[in-house]
């Protein structure tokens, strides 16, 4: 029988320099689609994926993160004494079991593979995933449970994979596949950030992996990749040719890359409009406006 998936590490020790001025006192992850912050969303996908054990890899000025995940029994009394049944709910809803939380600190920001590594300690010789809360996935089915399922058929190494543009090949890490299986392919290689002609294939990482605990024996021994980092693909392209091997899982769902400003702002209004407190509201506006740049044209 295969090991469960019980713990996940969340890397969020970034510098978050794209958002500045914002990331100079809030965390990237605590920054609110509609009105939860990126990591509700995270954990909420972990949660419904099985997972128990929750580790956050943090970095100096990110406290308000530990502080988002404490309890807050003023809060809730207040509520409660108003008869705000509703709130109430949204904010326990948020509560997460007493020792389910672990906070490391990375100390220097070398690199996601880096980051991962770091928690070895807690992760110890099981499987365990790695969710990154700026790549945020709308999905009938949460993109970690999809990859779960699909994890149970194939042990080993998985990323969560999807189709890009040539011209974008360059922003992600690309598999070069070996086997395409529909939803699951096969992997002979991954290239980090490559050339757009050098790009292996159209597949293209984002911020979802199940992983074999050999992963973190790899980064062990990880030298700087692409870009000065230590580079989590190299560590887990290292897998390959092994027993664990390493698959592409095709998602199915919308993924937003909230670590860009327009990823961000998409997020933004793909979440309200599928709000039916706001959709109505915002739908309208949006017509309006896209009515009036084109008067204007
Ligand atoms: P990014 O590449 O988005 O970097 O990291 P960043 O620092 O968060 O943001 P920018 O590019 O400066 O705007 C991808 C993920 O890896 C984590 C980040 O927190 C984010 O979740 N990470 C990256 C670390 O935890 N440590 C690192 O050293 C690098």
């Amino acid at each position: 029988m295969r090991k469960k998936v019980t713990k996940a590490i969340f890397p969020v020790a970034g510098l978050g320099t794209r958002f500045l001025p914002a990331t100079k006192s809030v965390p990237k992850e605590i920054m609110t689609l509609v009105d939860r912050p990126l990591v509700q969303y995270a954990i909420d996908e972990a949660r419904a994926a099985g997972i128990k054990e929750f580790i956050f890899v943090t970095s100096r000025g990110k406290s308000a993160l530990e502080d988002y995940f404490d309890h807050s029994p003023i809060l809730e009394n207040e509520l409660r004494r108003k008869g705000k049944k509703d709130l109430l709910d949204v904010l326990k809803s948020t509560n997460m079991d007493s020792g389910a939380i672990a906070y490391i600190r990375q100390h220097k920001a070398l690199g996601l593979g880096h980051a991962v590594w770091c928690a070895r300690r807690l992760i110890g010789n099981e499987p365990f995933a790695v969710i990154l809360p700026d790549d945020v996935i709308a999905a009938e089915t949460p993109c970690l449970q999809q990859m779960v399922e699909a994890y149970a058929e194939t042990g080993g190494n998985m990323v969560a994979a999807m189709e890009v543009p040539p011209e974008r090949a360059s922003a992600y890490g690309v598999l070069d596949v070996k086997e395409d299986m529909g939803s699951i392919v096969s992997v002979n290689g991954m290239v980090e950030k490559p050339k757009k002609e050098e790009a292996p294939s159209n597949l293209a990482v984002i911020g979802r992996y199940i992983l074999a605990p050999s992963v973190l024996n790899n980064l062990n021994k990880m030298k700087t990749g692409a870009g000065g980092e230590i580079q989590l693909t190299d560590a887990i392209a290292a897998d390959i040719g092994s027993e664990s091997g390493v698959y592409g899982y095709r998602f199915r769902g919308q993924r937003f890359d909230c670590g860009s400003k327009s990823g961000f702002l998409q997020a933004t209004v793909a979440f309200a409009l599928a709000r039916d407190d706001l959709r109505d509201d915002l739908s309208a506006y949006l017509r309006d406006i896209v009515q009036m740049d084109k008067a204007a044209e």
